[in-house]
């Protein structure tokens, strides 16, 4: 019989059964599910809801538990519906009636959604801790390319001269960000709603405190209804996960883009590219692409999350079951894409030559040729114009602006002097834009420290 039969006469349909549990996913919350349960029954008992005795049975016979389904000796039923009530009926069946005493001032309502916070908080430090490797390794590389030229772009024009190192720091920013979102959301998800009961709290003199302060949360959530039907928390996850992974896809991009043959900028290390079963010349990025095609599958679970939650009325329904598997599925996801994505990173070669190559074509110096006229007294507007006019010059003539002769260049402006050379150097492009967040050396070395300090006071803290 059900835990929930005695309002019954009829078994439950076999259909409705398999319907209706959750057990296939929801096993994987049987930690939390136990640890809730442990600090459920220390409480009761210390309120003296519960006799001494009954507790001593209880908590052993959860770590008993515990020790078994870790040692894979238990196998859950279908009947027993989902994770927290088959543990409830296993520890009965251990110690008989004291078990029955666990579910006293809970429901599973409440249960489920502690069971749900402790998990997601124990991702998100996990998930964390992968960020910060995944950090590291963007950092690794560039220190190691602070000087190296590259093409900025913007339309994916050639247009400004920047390093290596700048690019790959705005990606440090990036995920900075998003470590920044998962604290926070763990912040607002570490409040406790056990004892919110079905909906309505409890008639028994129970102490919130103590099982929120027992859990590690912050304290106990505020209202009853608020506390067993919000689900607020696993969205935020849900959206800050799918803007990490944004930020990853669009690094995949990058990196596609970059080990083609039009680019080549770097090259993937065998470990980390596939072949093709019938072009023998292929090395393909199948991680890039497999992370950028993840990211709409979290992007999925976003949504499907946020539909199934539209609509619902107070308090809980059973729709919210529907919360786990896009969670679940969507925690996996990331955890798989950040460590492999570091590797990537770390073993790719990066091609400097080529870089400097493409950065020689496309006129990236333009802007540079305006502000040296522009310092030398021309209005800027009309300096961008007569530069303008050089660059079609250059067009026509197969030219590149630091190859015009003198001459030439003072047919546009005679402002134009022999400095003009060293002002259109790619290097000097690069080193002079010192201003603060530029590509200058200087300020990359600076973006580098205060990035390994935000990862390093995490690590170590
Ligand atoms: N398995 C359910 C879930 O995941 C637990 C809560 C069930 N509560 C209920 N009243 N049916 O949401």
């Amino acid at each position: 019989m059900k835990l929930w039969g005695g309002r019954f006469r009829k078994e439950t349909d076999s259909l409705v059964n398999d319907f209706n549990s959750s057990i296939q996913f929801d096993s994987r919350l049987y930690q939390e599910d136990i640890m809730g349960s442990l600090a459920h029954a220390a409480m009761l008992a210390d309120c003296g809801i519960i006799s001494r005795e009954d507790h001593a049975l209880i908590h052993a016979g959860l770590k008993d538990i515990l020790a078994d389904i870790e040692e894979g000796k238990v196998s859950f039923s279908a009947g027993n519906e989902d994770i927290h009530m088959n543990v409830e009926a296993l520890l009965t069946q251990r110690i008989g009636p004291a078990g029955k005493r666990l579910h006293t001032a809970r429901s599973r309502n409440d249960q489920v959604a502690v069971d749900l916070r402790l998990y997601l908080r124990r991702e998100i430090d996990e998930i964390i801790g992968l960020l910060l490797g995944l950090m590291s390794a963007v950092l690794a590389q560039a220190k190691l390319h602070q000087n190296t030229v590259m093409p900025g772009y913007t339309h994916l024009q050639r247009a400004q001269p920047i390093s290596f190192a700048q690019h790959l720091l705005a990606y440090g920013e990036q995920f900075k960000r998003d470590v920044g979102r998962l604290e926070d959301c763990r912040k607002r998800m570490n409040v406790c709603p056990l004892g919110c009961g079905a909906l309505a709290g409890t008639t028994y003199p129970i102490d919130r405190r103590q099982t929120a302060r027992l859990l590690g949360f912050d304290g106990p959530c505020a209202n009853s209804l608020d506390g067993v039907s919000d689900r607020d928390y696993a969205i935020e996850l849900l959206g800050g996960l799918s803007i990490l992974m944004m930020h990853l896809s669009r690094f995949a991009e990058e990196i596609i883009l970059w080990c083609s043959w039009e680019f080549k900028f770097i090259e993937l290390d065998d470990a980390y590219a596939t072949g093709s079963s019938i072009m023998p010349q292929k090395k393909n990025p199948d991680v890039a692409e497999l992370v950028r095609g993840k990211t709409g599958r979290v992007y999925g679970s976003l949504m499907g999350l946020l539909t199934t939650m539209k609509g619902l009325p107070l308090a809980y329904n059973k729709d919210m079951q529907e919360d786990k598997e896009p969670v679940f599925d969507a925690v996996d996801t990331v955890k798989m894409c950040l460590p492999v994505f570091a590797g990537m990173l770390g073993t790719m070669r990066v091609l400097p030559e080529n870089m400097r190559r493409a950065a020689g074509g496309g006129f990236i110096n333009a802007t540079d040729c305006a502000d040296y006229l522009t310092k030398k007294g021309m209005p800027f507007r009309d300096a961008y114009t007569a530069v303008g006019n050089l660059v079609y010059y250059c067009t026509q003539n197969g030219k590149l602006l630091e190859e015009l002769s003198l001459d030439e260049l003072r047919g546009i402006s005679a402002l134009f002097d022999e400095d003009v050379y060293d002002a259109l150097n790619l290097e000097t492009c690069m080193a002079q834009r010192k201003s603060a967040g530029g590509p200058a050396p200087e300020e990359t070395a600076r973006q580098i420290e205060e990035l390994s300090n935000f990862v390093e006071e995490r690590q170590n803290g």
